[in-house]
């Protein structure tokens, strides 16, 4: 089988794998990174939201020999503003509820926070609308996203 290293979490990963597996299933079971979520594996609910390069990309539909040398960052890994502010926001609304996609869709706010420090709420719904929630917490997950803006904007004035 090919090897691979691959970024992750600011380390070198050495994997060997079939060149179509796709980066999640290297996330969870050679790297043990088990906060990426496996929902429909097409491409739909983005359970599955990673960073590459800053991008929030599904991992069930990128194979590990696309990754290449780009920077993939998880849920184990997000750090920095505005990770820190999104995650104190999701604890404040209390988003979750079963809790399965909602590592997707922080991954999913933090790389339009990375953009925009402040979007507006049809930019934000607009956002998100690509990652689905069995749960219906959107309105949580929409408001936790407001408050980590509005804490970002405060901390900067
Ligand atoms: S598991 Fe990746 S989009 Fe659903
Ligand atoms: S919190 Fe249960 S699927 Fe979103």
């Amino acid at each position: 089988m090919p090897k691979y290293s691959i970024q992750v979490n600011g380390n070198i990963e050495r994997v060997e794998v079939d060149e179509d597996t796709p980066l999640l299933w290297v996330l969870r079971d050679e790297l043990g990174l088990t906060g990426s979520k496996y929902g429909c594996g097409g491409g739909f609910c983005r359970a599955c939201t990673v960073h590459v390069d800053g991008d929030a990309r599904f991992s069930c539909r990128l194979r590990v020999s696309e990754v290449g040398d780009r920077e993939v960052t998880t849920i184990e890994g997000l750090s920095g503003e505005p990770g820190r502010l999104l995650k104190e926001a999701w604890i404040a609304e209390d988003v979750p509820q079963c809790g399965y996609c909602q590592p997707g869709q922080v991954m999913r706010a933090a790389a339009l926070l990375a953009r925009k420090d402040a979007p507006g709420d049809e930019e934000i719904e607009a956002w998100m609308s690509t990652n689905l929630c069995r749960c219906g917490t959107y309105e949580r997950i929409r408001r936790a996203i407001r408050r980590a803006a509005a804490t970002s904007r405060r901390s900067d004035a």
